[in-house]
């Protein structure tokens, strides 16, 4: 059977206030169009289908090829707005499952329930709804004395006693689509609601009266003598519509209480949940502690049995198992098992350190590999480096990477041992188990195993021991 889910993205969403369209705002650090793309993904077979007007080009260019994006223009309601797929999907579905771009919270579960319960509904659709204590402009469900749903009653129209009902239309239906169709070229206009539905995206010449409204569907299917199933929602959460800033919020901690959770029942302590903010495509291993203020965003990975945090930042990076990260900011960075960075530290893209790297205070590293046991204390900036195992830099050392055009390289061999406040001018190699004094800025090639001090550094005695010098603190 095909199921194919068109998401309704074509309002401005006026309320929000915003340059930026309404779906694109993100919740959790994801755009809240990719959200209801995630979900209903999970419930149908077909490539979905996006409805977008107002913004379209910033929304087809985010969505590029994860859906078929088809505009609306005028935007005259969500029945229209569902009409306009007909072109595409007549006679190419069986099932269609509509959603609002506007609701990030929506469950794949539900929807996959929404999906089942309209296989054997012999009705033409099943609704999803909710009872709530506040309303929140949302239409209401109106049910007979026998509990059947006769309609689908938006706020503008409602009368005083509809309005005091409390099962709510959440936004999501799952629709035979041929009956649909023909449903939808039935709809008469309704009263246009004061609410977000946006800014006719046309010339500005066309001010419609009223709209197209998608839940009109209800009270046809049930004049024709037909069905319509509700399924009723148990997590009021997962119904959080966004129209304005106030409900982005909700929103945002409604979804970082879902997420938190997810992670702790698979065994990550988080000491605050409430201040721990963990973007979806996370992935965390067991017997981490995540301590408050910190912020895990993008393919971040965490390996088991870590201390990250407090205040620390970590977006696109990937952490080994057992390192401990206080206070630090990490970009595309790559980090193996018990390596120790912070408090105060910066890696930038292509930062990779090795296992056993100590990075202490004050440190910003870009472009660079430390090799395993590598220490690196106090005030230091490495860039565009290549660094061996068990070096030492002292307090202070910086490569300096750029001379106003290129950015040049920095290698540094094996047990080196950098005295502090050491200049870097690369393009430059420093040799395995050589020294640098403190102060000095080197300028050429050191060759392994040599002392070199001064400004500009100069050889002044092979090292006797060329074995690893002990890199001390
Ligand atoms: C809609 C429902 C209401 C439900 C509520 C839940 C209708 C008529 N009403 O009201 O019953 O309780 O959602 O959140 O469906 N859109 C278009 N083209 C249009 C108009 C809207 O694509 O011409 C899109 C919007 O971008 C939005 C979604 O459809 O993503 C819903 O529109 P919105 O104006 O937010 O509807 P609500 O007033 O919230
Ligand atoms: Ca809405």
């Amino acid at each position: 059977m095909k199921i194919t889910a068109i998401i309704l993205a074509a309002g401005q969403g006026t309320r929000m206030k915003s340059d930026l369209p309404k779906v694109l705002h993100p919740v959790c650090g994801v755009p809240m169009i990719a959200h209801s793309l995630a979900a209903v993904k999970a419930a149908s077979n077909e490539s979905p289908v996006v409805i977008i007007g107002y913004g379209a080009e910033a929304v087809s260019e985010f969505l590029g090829e994860r859906a078929r994006c088809i505009v609306q223009n005028p935007q005259l309601g969500t029945g229209h707005a569902v009409l306009q797929a007909e072109s595409s999907l007549r006679g190419k579905t069986d099932l269609v499952l509509v959603t609002y771009a506007d609701m990030p919270l929506l469950r794949p579960e539900t929807l996959k329930q929404l999906v089942e319960t309209q296989k054997a509904n012999p009705g033409p659709l099943t609704m999803l709804t909710v009872s709530a204590a506040d309303p929140r402009g949302f239409g209401r469900v109106v049910r007979a004395p026998d509990g059947s749903v006769q309609a689908i009653i938006e706020e503008a129209v409602a009368t005083e006693e509809q309005l005091s009902i409390h099962e709510l239309n959440v936004g999501a239906y799952c629709f035979s689509a041929d009956w649909l169709w023909e449903a939808l070229h039935k709809i008469k206009v309704s009263p246009r609601p004061a609410r977000d539905s946006g800014l006719y995206a046309g010339t500005g010449t066309t001010t419609p009266k009223g709209e197209y409204y998608l839940t009109d569907t209800v009270a046809l299917a049930v004049r024709a003598g037909q069905t319509v199933q509700a399924l009723v929602s148990d997590d009021v959460a997962e119904t959080i519509g966004i129209n304005t800033r106030l409900h982005l919020a909700e929103a945002e901690a409604a979804m970082r209480q879902r997420i938190n959770r997810a992670h702790m029942l698979a065994g990550v302590t988080m000491v605050d949940p409430a201040s721990t903010y963990i973007e979806p495509g996370v992935k965390i291993g067991r017997d981490t502690v995540i301590w408050p203020n910190t912020y895990l965003r993008g393919k971040t990975v965490i390996g088991e049995g870590c201390v990250i945090g407090p205040n620390t930042s970590a977006e696109d990076t990937t952490v080994g198992d057992c390192c401990e990260i206080l206070a630090a900011v990490l970009e595309g960075a790559v980090v193996e098992d018990n390596v120790g960075i912070g408090p105060f530290a910066h890696l930038r893209s292509g930062a990779h350190l090795c296992k056993g790297v100590h990075m202490g205070n004050f440190g910003e590293i870009k472009d660079s590999t430390l090799g395993p046991g590598t220490k690196m204390g106090h005030f230091s900036y490495i860039g565009n480096a290549s660094i061996g195992e068990e070096v030492n830099i002292g307090a202070g050392t910086v490569t300096c990477n750029y001379d106003g055009v290129h950015k040049n390289q920095t290698e540094i061999g094996e047990g080196a041992f950098i005295g502090s406040d050491t200049m870097l001018v690369a393009p430059v190699k420093i040799g395995a188990h050589s020294r640098t004094g403190a102060g000095a800025v080197v300028t050429k090639d050191v060759e392994p195993g040599t002392l070199v001090v001064g400004v500009p550094a100069r050889a002044i005695r092979a090292l006797e021991n060329k074995k690893r010098v002990k890199s001390d603190e």
